[in-house]
C-alpha cells in the first residue's frame, strides 16, 4: 500500500517534472529577423489587458510602427471596434483575448480576484511563449499592471526578447482612488508594480513628470526612458480659415435639439459654446464646474452659455437631478446659462470641439504626473481650454495664457469665464485659440518616429 502511494508520488512529480521541462524546453528564441527580409525586419508585439477599441495610445504606437515598416501583433481585447486603420492594415495582425470570466454580484471581489487573475495568467503565459512566434520588442501598457507586468518580463527574459513598459499612469494610485488608500491590494500593488518595473528594457512615459518620478524611489528605475507626450489624433482638427461658414454648418449639425433655438445668437457670438467631456467620476470633480457656472450665472452682465458636457458615467444622473434642481429653482437661470448633456459619434464630437469657444477640463490626476487625453484633443481641433491646474504635470500640456487658462477652485473658474467672455475678452480668447492650433499642430507620428522610432530600428 505505501509503496502504492509512493510510487504514485513519484509518478506525480516525474509528471510535473516534465511538464515544466517541457515548458521550457519548448519556448523558442528570438534569433533576429527572418534570412533574406531586405532591411531587417522589426517585429514588434503590442499588449494591452484591455479593449484596443479604446486604448488609442496604443494604437497609436501599433499605426506608427507599422507605417514605418514594422510588423506588428497587436494583442488585446475585442469589446468595440478597433480603429479602422488598425483594421486595414496589412502590417498589423489582432490576437484577441478571450473576455475573462465576469464576477458574479453574489462572490466579493477580494475572492473573485485572484481566480481571474489566474485565467489572465495561464492564458497570457500560453500566448507569449509558445502560440506566437518570438518578436525582436514586446511593448506592454501599464496600467493594468496585473498580471501583464509579470509574465511579459518573464516572457521577454525566456525569448530574448526587449521589453519595453509604456507608463500611461500607475495601476496602484488608480486601485487607491477606487478602494482607498488603506485598502491591503493597494500596497500589494504598489509593490508589484515597482518591483517589476525595473524589468523592463526601456521605458515610455506620457510626461516628462513622470518619467522623473520613475527614476526616483520607490519605482528607482534605471534603464533608458523617454517622454512621448499623447498628439491628437487626425480627426481633430481646427476649422479652416478658407471656409469661413463651415462653424454655422457645424453647430446647425451637432447641437442638441433641445438647444435649437440658440443657433442664431451661437453664430453671431452673442451666446458663448462652453464643451466639457467627463466621465462623470469622483475623479473629475464636476461640482467645481457647475459651482462655477451657478455663479456665474447670478451676474446680469455676462455674455450667455450653453454648455454641452459630453460623456457617460457612473455619476452622471446625480448631477444631472442637480442641475434640473438648480434650473427650476431659478439658480441657473435659461436665459444666462443652458446645461445640456450629449453623446455624439466620434466625428461629430471632433466638429462640435473645433465650433466650440472653450474646452473645460475638470481632470485631477491621480497620479499627478499623467495628462487628460481630452485637452490633447481640444488642442488637435484648435480649442483653448480653462483646465484645473493642480497637479505637477500640468504645464507640459496647457501653458498659462497661452493655449489656456488653470483654475484650481469654481471662484477661478468664474474668473476666467467672465473675463473670456466678458467685454474686451475676445483679444485674449483670439491669442488662446492661436496657441491651441500651434499646439494641437504637433502630431504623434512625428514625434514617435523621432523617438520611439529611432531606438526600435524601424525606417
Ligand atoms: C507596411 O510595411 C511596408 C514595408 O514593409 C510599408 O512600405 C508600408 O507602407 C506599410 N503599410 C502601412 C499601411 O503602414
Amino acid at each position: 500500500m505505501i509503496t502504492l502511494l509512493i510510487y504514485s508520488l513519484l509518478l506525480c512529480i516525474l509528471g510535473v517534472g516534465a511538464a515544466v521541462a517541457y515548458f521550457f524546453l519548448s519556448i523558442t528564441k528570438y534569433a533576429g529577423p527572418p534570412a533574406g527580409s531586405p532591411d531587417g525586419d522589426v517585429s514588434v508585439q503590442v499588449l494591452v489587458l484591455g479593449d484596443i477599441g479604446r486604448s488609442p495610445r496604443m494604437t497609436y504606437h501599433a499605426l506608427s510602427i507599422a507605417k514605418h515598416g514594422g510588423k506588428v501583433k497587436l494583442i488585446g481585447y475585442l469589446e468595440t471596434s478597433p480603429h479602422p486603420d488598425v483594421v486595414n492594415n496589412p502590417n498589423i495582425t489582432i490576437i484577441p483575448l478571450p473576455n475573462p470570466p465576469r464576477r458574479p454580484p453574489s462572490i466579493p471581489f477580494l475572492l473573485f480576484a485572484p481566480f481571474k487573475v489566474l485565467y489572465q495568467t495561464l492564458h497570457l503565459t500560453r500566448l507569449l511563449t509558445h502560440t506566437l512566434a518570438p518578436s525582436q520588442w514586446l511593448l506592454v501598457q501599464n496600467p493594468p499592471s496585473i498580471p501583464t507586468l509579470a509574465i511579459a518580463g518573464l516572457a521577454c527574459r525566456l525569448r530574448n526578447t526587449k521589453f519595453i513598459i509604456d507608463w500611461h499612469n500607475y495601476g496602484w494610485t488608480i486601485l487607491a482612488g477606487t478602494r482607498g488608500r488603506a485598502h491591503p491590494l493597494v500596497a500589494l500593488s504598489k509593490l508589484y508594480e515597482c518591483f517589476l518595473g525595473r524589468l523592463g528594457d526601456l521605458h515610455l512615459t506620457v510626461t516628462h513628470a513622470m518619467a522623473r518620478q520613475l527614476r526616483n524611489p520607490p519605482y528607482s528605475i534605471a534603464q533608458p526612458m523617454l517622454a512621448v507626450h499623447d498628439r491628437p489624433a487626425a480627426i481633430f482638427q481646427p476649422l479652416s480659415p478658407s471656409n469661413p461658414s463651415a462653424r454655422a454648418e457645424i453647430l446647425a449639425r451637432v447641437i442638441p435639439d433641445s438647444a435649437r433655438d440658440l443657433l442664431p445668437s451661437l453664430v453671431a457670438g452673442t451666446t458663448r459654446l462652453l464643451v466639457s467631456s467627463t466621465s462623470w467620476t469622483p475623479d473629475e470633480d464636476f461640482s467645481l464646474l457647475l459651482d462655477a457656472l451657478v455663479s456665474y450665472a447670478s451676474s446680469p452682465t455676462t455674455t450667455p452659455i450653453l454648455a454641452i458636457i459630453t460623456g457617460k458615467g457612473p455619476q452622471q444622473a446625480h448631477y444631472l437631478s442637480q442641475i434640473a434642481a438648480l434650473a427650476s429653482s431659478g439658480r441657473l437661470p435659461p436665459s444666462r446659462v443652458r446645461i445640456e448633456t450629449a453623446f455624439l459619434p466620434f466625428a461629430d464630437y471632433a466638429a462640435l470641439l473645433a465650433a466650440a469657444d472653450l474646452g473645460v477640463c475638470l481632470h485631477m490626476s491621480s497620479s499627478g504626473v499623467d495628462l487628460p487625453m481630452k485637452v490633447v484633443d481640444m488642442f488637435g481641433a484648435g480649442l483653448p481650454v480653462a483646465a484645473f491646474e493642480g497637479y505637477e504635470s500640468f504645464g507640459e500640456l496647457v501653458k498659462e495664457g497661452v493655449n489656456g487658462r488653470g483654475f484650481k477652485t469654481a471662484g477661478e473658474l468664474v474668473e476666467v469665464l467672465g473675463r473670456l467672455f466678458g467685454e474686451g475678452g475676445g483679444e485674449e480668447l483670439e491669442g488662446l485659440r492661436r496657441g491651441a492650433v500651434m499646439e494641437g499642430g504637433r502630431r504623434w507620428d512625428e514625434e514617435w518616429h523621432s523617438k520611439v522610432g529611432m531606438v526600435l530600428g524601424v525606417r
